[in-house]
């Protein structure tokens, strides 16, 4: 049975932990295949929230594997809080937890150089998480970074570590800060390995002897379309490839053994960090979005900028995904707002042109359709939604030329609506 690629359609916090969740009831594997502690996954179950950073959206789910894949970037003392703080709470993992060898470990310079970089004055601010994220897949690209493989071989991490440090030393200083010396740096990793080396494996093996013996694979992606480091806003972007195609390399499988892209995409839009947001509101209507919404990074807590829906964008990320179906995420947060409007294009733009949302100076066109004042909280079925939210839901399935196979109606796993069936 092939892969399902689960993905963001927008700028990150779509719901994709939600609905991964929800799935995921039904998978066996779930594997993280890009990004790091930047993502901020949100489940909650029976009233109880849990945010996920590192660990699959699968976890909650007793009998699902959860693999971290080598596309993605790892804070070790992060991942053993995340999972010391989910077996405190009942869920046992270590022996459904697969962490690449091939995965890059973040380090102390990694998160140093992120925050000195976001805090000067001066130069370009992306408004990053401060997590560490960019230098660490600079190194990787580099080559020079450091794996977690590498925990097994101490005095090869070492000398890794001294390449590490001796090429950040500069930038570190001209940044205004102090260079961390090497026998911190092992102090930092190296008590963590006796716990982390029994995680450690080849994801790329146990999802292809997973998909031969006809178990269901999730691939769970972070961030979103528009912070792809190739496809999205660039500059203002992550560092790694949030995109379906992603989950090839951070997974490593074939794109042949994926079946199924499902984007999630908001009712509306949000965006954490600088950068191009044409469809952004300003106004009382951003506001109700940021307050019902509830708004508020759950890495950082900064509050979100907030916007209409933009289809046209959606449109873009149908494209480079190759989404076969959309979830759309936070219908109920539309609830008594007056009119809503949907951007179908920018002014003056056609072609491809007309769907990508970079650019300083972007007009939206748009589209206005009638509000609603029912409350959606919790509906579970297609035919709980009042006619307006029905109008609504056909025209972005129209107007983005995808499917919707979903429709999340509250934050808890049961308010969901299943177009389409399960996984
Ligand atoms: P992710 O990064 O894509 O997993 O999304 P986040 O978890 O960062 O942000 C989504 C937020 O919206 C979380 O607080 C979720 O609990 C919440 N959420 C998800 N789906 C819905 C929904 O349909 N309605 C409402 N009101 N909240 C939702
Ligand atoms: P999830 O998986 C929303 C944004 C940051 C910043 C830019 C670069 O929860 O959807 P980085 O720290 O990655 O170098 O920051 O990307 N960003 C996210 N925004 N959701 C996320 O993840 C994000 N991860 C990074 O705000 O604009
Ligand atoms: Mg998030």
């Amino acid at each position: 049975m092939p892969a399902t690629v689960i993905i963001g359609a927008q700028w990150g916090d779509e719901g994709k932990g939600k609905i991964v969740d929800r799935l995921a009831e039904s998978a066996d594997l779930v594997v993280r295949y890009a990004g790091g502690p930047n993502a901020g996954h949100t489940l909650v179950v029976g009233g109880e929230k849990t945010v996920l950073r590192l660990i699959p959206s699968g976890a909650l789910h007793r009998h699902t594997e959860c693999l971290l894949g080598q596309g993605m970037v790892v804070h070790p003392a992060g991942l053993l809080d995340e999972i010391d703080t989910l077996e405190s709470r009942g869920v046992a993992l270590t022996d459904r937890l697969t962490l690449s060898r091939l995965a890059h470990l973040i380090l102390p310079y990694h998160v140093l150089v992120d925050e000195l970089r976001e805090g000067r004055e001066g130069g370009t601010k992306i408004g990053t998480t401060k997590r560490g994220i960019g230098p660490a897949y600079e190194d990787k690209v580099g080559r020079r970074g450091l794996r977690a493989g590498d925990l097994e071989h101490p005095r090869r991490l070492r000398a890794r570590l001294e390449e590490a440090l001796a090429t950040w030393a500069p930038t570190i200083l001209a940044l205004g800060g102090e260079v961390p010396d090497v026998d911190a740096m092992v102090t930092a990793v190296m008590p963590h390995a006796p716990r982390l080396i029994p995680l450690l494996g080849d994801v790329s093996a146990q999802v292809e002897t997973a998909l031969r013996d006809g178990k269901r694979v999730m691939l769970e992606g972070a961030q979103g379309t528009m912070l792809d480091i190739d496809n999205g806003t660039y500059p203002f972007v992550t560092s790694s490839s949030a995109v379906a195609g992603g989950a090839c390399t951070g997974a490593g499988i074939g794109p042949t053994r994926i079946a199924r892209v499902l984007g999630i995409t908001k009712a509306y839009t949000t965006r954490v960090g600088a950068g191009p947001f044409p469809t952004e509101l300003d106004d009382d209507v951003g506001a109700h979005l940021r307050a019902v919404g509830k708004e508020f990074g759950s890495v950082t807590g900064r509050p979100r900028r907030t916007g209409w829906l933009d289809v046209a964008a959606l449109r873009y990320a149908r494209r480079v995904n190759g989404i076969t179906g959309l979830a759309v995420t936070k219908l109920d947060v539309l609830t008594g707002l007056d009119t809503l409007r949907v951007c179908v294009g920018y002014e003056g733009a056609s072609g491809a042109a007309n769907e990508l949302p970079d650019g300083d100076a972007l007009t939206p066109v748009y589209r206005t359709f009638e509000g609603w004042t029912e409350s959606l909280q919790g509906a579970s079925r297609l035919e709980d939604l009042p006619p307006p939210a029905r109008a609504y839901l056909d025209f972005i399935e129209e107007a983005s030329e995808t499917p919707i196979d979903l429709i999340s109606t509250g934050p808890g796993r049961e308010s969901t609506i299943e177009k389409t069936g399960g996984f």
